[in-house]
């Protein structure tokens, strides 16, 4: 049995300052007072950013004021990983894991969907093993496909100093952006997963941490591979119920029922539950299609062929929920030329992550169709907005405003709702952030042509009151 550091752990680190490295660390800092926290990075940039509260790298409500009370004090960011690595006894990678290739959207049974590319994860094994001159635990917190905590360990050997051993132990997180310090605050559970022969030691330290905060029986031990199967499996169930209730609210459409209604009524069935019953343009974010397409993989993988297709389904379901949006808009409106307002870019509410947002699509589309948009999000950085609808490498004018133009088409990027509706001949609702019920709706339609739209894409604002003001509206699943 490898030697633990004992009786306590007084230092870890996390490598990868990201979505999930720096709000894990940032909560296990505020929690754990007597344990030194180093989150370290290859990315200079963005751990300069970590080290200043006010222009943090990733927007997360909350997040900030407990950076501001940790900074400094048990909590450190720096690219000095080697030196992190070295002095610490329990150690999170918590790096990125994309997709290998493209989705093959063929239903013909032959292989589709992507491995994770596991190089960063491997990359960080190697480091540590060549750099640890003491035994660790290594706790893999990045997404990875099932068995890849054996290949992690098999590394940390290969590569391991003489005396040195490592535990692997497997700690999937289910942080949703957004929420991500309440859910990482409040966990509905902690996943712990082990080689089950050298299970005990290890786990004992890790639950050591989490104890500081969660609930004992929220704490659940497993082994490595159903630690790993459970994040895939958690993320495939929550995207299919959220392409199941799109497939529905195209049901609606067709048939003049309401989406919202019905799923109020399925979703008062206890059985079923409301949580993730909202129709919306489809699923984003850099995990859903990434650990949905993992899944798709493995399956093929296994020839469950079978079982691939169902979940396969679950990601055309929601290719065809985004490009159906952006053909409701297009065979209800002559675009070209016309300047659409578009309402949130990121790829939910209470995030500026845009990385694989369904907004990106229906933007494309407008502007293949030959509209100019004018785009409006709170949170998501306006070179982002911009170098994710052009080609051209663009530059920010101001703080949060900018402007780009291709060919005929243009796009502009605005830091007010008002600013962005102001000229436009209808408005795209593309992400659900609450602020824009709260837009004052008169006054954007008096600064719109006559026969303004509203294209509401997540089915959320006051239908009612807004055709009462004058508007034309559409909305997803009505
Ligand atoms: N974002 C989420 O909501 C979420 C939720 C649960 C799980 N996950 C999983 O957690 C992992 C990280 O996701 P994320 O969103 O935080 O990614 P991210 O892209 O925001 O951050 C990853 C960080 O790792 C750094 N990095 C990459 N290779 C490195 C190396 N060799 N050494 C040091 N640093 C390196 C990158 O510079 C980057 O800052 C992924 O596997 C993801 O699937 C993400």
């Amino acid at each position: 049995m490898p030697q633990i550091p004992s009786p306590q752990i007084t230092h870890i680190c996390c490598i990868g300052a990201g979505y999930v490295g720096g709000p894990t660390s940032a909560i296990i800092s505020q929690n754990c007072p007597s344990i030194k926290v180093t989150v370290v990075d290859t990315d200079a940039k963005r751990i300069s950013a970590w080290n200043s509260p006010a222009a943090l790298p990733i927007y997360e409500p909350g997040l900030e004021a407990i950076i501001r009370n940790q900074l400094n004090i048990n909590l450190f960011f720096s690219t000095d990983i080697d030196k992190a690595i070295a002095e610490s006894q329990l150690i999170f990678i918590a790096v990125n894991t994309p997709p290998l290739e493209i989705i093959d959207t063929d239903c013909s049974g032959r292989r589709r969907g992507a491995g994770a590319d596991l190089s960063a994860v491997m990359e960080c094994a190697q480091r540590i093993a060549r750099v640890s001159t003491s035994s660790k635990i290594i706790v893999e917190k990045s997404t990875v496909p099932c068995g890849t905590s054996h290949e992690v360990g098999d590394i940390l050997q290969k590569y391991a100093r003489s005396g040195v051993q490592f535990q692997v132990l497997s700690n999937p997180e289910f942080l949703s952006e957004g929420t991500a310090v309440r859910d990482l605050q409040h966990p509905d559970r902690v996943i712990i997963g082990s080689a089950l022969q050298t299970a005990s030691e290890a786990q004992e330290h890790l639950k050591y941490i989490y104890k500081h905060w969660v609930p004992a029986d929220r704490i659940i031990t497993m082994s490595q591979w159903s630690a790993e199967l459970t994040k895939l499996a958690s993320n495939a169930l929550l995207a299919q119920r959220v392409s199941s209730i799109n497939s529905l609210s195209a049901l609606c459409e067709s048939l003049g029922a309401d989406i919202k209604e019905v799923a109020r009524g399925c979703g008062a069935d206890s059985r079923i539950g409301g949580d993730f019953l909202r129709a919306s343009l489809g699923f984003g974010g850099s995990c859903f299609h990434k650990d949905l397409s993992s899944l798709v993989w493995l399956c093929d993988s296994l020839r469950l062929t079978p079982v691939a297709d169902y979940w396969h389904q679950v990601l055309l379901m929601n290719e065809f929920q985004t490009s159906r949006f952006a053909q409701r808009i297009l065979s209800t409106i002559n675009v070209r030329g016309a300047r659409i307002a578009c309402l949130g870019f990121a790829f939910k509410e209470g995030t500026g992550d845009a990385r694989n947002t369904p907004a990106t699509r229906v933007c494309r589309e407008l502007l293949t169709a030959g509209a100019r948009l004018s785009v409006y999000d709170p949170k998501v950085p306006a070179d982002h907005i911009l170098s994710m609808l052009t080609e051209e490498a663009v530059e920010s004018t101001a703080a949060n405003s900018a402007r780009v133009d291709v060919g005929y088409n243009c796009v502009s990027v605005c830091s007010r709702a008002l600013e962005a509706i102001e000229g436009a001949q209808a408005v795209v609702v593309l992400t659900a952030w609450p602020e824009f019920r709260c837009i004052n709706w008169e006054q954007a339609l008096q600064t719109m042509p006559a026969l303004a739209h509203i294209f509401d894409g997540q089915a959320m604002l006051d239908h009612e009151y807004l055709q009462k003001l004058g508007f034309q509206v559409v909305s997803m699943g009505k």
